[in-house]
């Protein structure tokens, strides 16, 4: 573990005990309260309104730990070997995460978290810079995003879109009644078949993805499940089970076996994140998905989302 200075406000950065490719950040409960303080004449309205208060957060969290966490995020999320962060705040007790307060302060961190990374995308699901949404037990939606009972499979975040997507921020702000559920994470260079798909006639080949009414994208797009290789030369993926439109047998069966694949992989890993902690990924190189919850009919969850590209 490394300490970001040596007094009491720091934060710190640990290898996940059970996952060497991530790294886990702790805001000590000092630089919380500072930040909190710092910014309590904004609120969620304001920073939805005024766009340039986004980075005024942002800069203020950077300038609570010396001008560290930001380069130290991004250097993650750059480099391959990595590239997945677990941001958590210390010591949140249960009064903290009961308060009205909690849900407004946690969107301001993942704001200012996302504006040190680069610039988060247009949501047009939510029509603002990020998404708020709740996992109940029953769900009637046109996309598995909310619906608890089941797994929902590993994928890339943005395969429906235009813009690039070069990262993901996966935050989760309340639960209650939550057994199961835990995010799933596949890094790219440990999934066991990566170079039979990667090798394959098809893997570069351009597939149509459109998606369903609730995501509000009027068009469909075009693009490989590989992208454009990394500067390394390395794979980059943009996949996802139920957005993708195969023509032909052959883009059927290539689809449904790179699938049956990746939900097989042994290299899947999951991760618990406590109220108020955020998960976030290099797009590219990182599948992610959810586990199924155990049901129980006051299962709630509201999560938040933010994608965008570096800057
Ligand atoms: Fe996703």
């Amino acid at each position: 573990m490394t300490n970001s200075s040596q007094n009491s406000q720091s934060f710190t950065e640990e290898t996940s005990p059970s996952q060497p490719r991530l790294k886990v950040i702790k805001l000590s409960k000092g630089i919380t309260e500072n930040f909190k303080n710092a910014i309590k004449k904004f609120n969620v309205q304001s920073i939805e309104y005024k766009p340039f208060l986004r980075f005024h957060i942002a800069n203020t969290l950077n300038e609570l730990t010396h001008n560290k966490l930001g380069s130290l995020l991004l250097d993650n999320l750059h480099n391959r070997s990595t590239g997945a962060i677990l941001l958590e705040c210390e010591g949140a007790s249960d009064e903290d995460t009961k308060s009205e307060d909690f849900i407004d302060f946690n969107i301001l961190l993942s704001t200012a978290v996302s504006h040190l990374i680069g610039m988060p995308n247009l949501d047009s699901m939510s029509g603002k810079f990020y998404a708020r949404f709740s996992v109940k037990n029953d769900d009637n939606s046109d996309s598995y995003l909310r619906q608890a009972h089941r797994r929902m499979e590993l994928h890339n975040d943005g395969t429906y879109v235009q813009e690039k997507t070069d990262w993901v921020l996966m935050q989760k702000i309340i639960e209650s009644n939550v057994e199961g559920g835990e995010s799933l994470l596949l890094h790219l260079d440990d999934w066991t078949d990566l170079q039979k798909f990667y090798e394959h006639p098809l893997a570069k080949e351009n597939l149509q993805w459109g998606s369903p009414s609730s995501k509000n994208v009027d068009y469909k797009t075009t693009h490989p499940i590989f992208l454009d290789e990394d500067e390394n030369g390395k794979p980059m993926m943009s996949y996802i089970d139920q957005f993708v439109e195969p023509k032909n047998m052959e883009q059927g069966l290539y689809l449904y076996e790179l699938g049956e694949s990746l939900e097989n992989d042994s290299a899947t890993y999951s991760v618990k994140l406590n109220e108020g902690s955020m998960l976030i990924i290099n797009n590219y190189f990182w599948l992610h998905g959810r586990d199924k919850f155990t049901a129980n009919k006051n299962l709630h969850r509201e999560l938040l989302r933010q994608r965008g590209v570096f800057n």
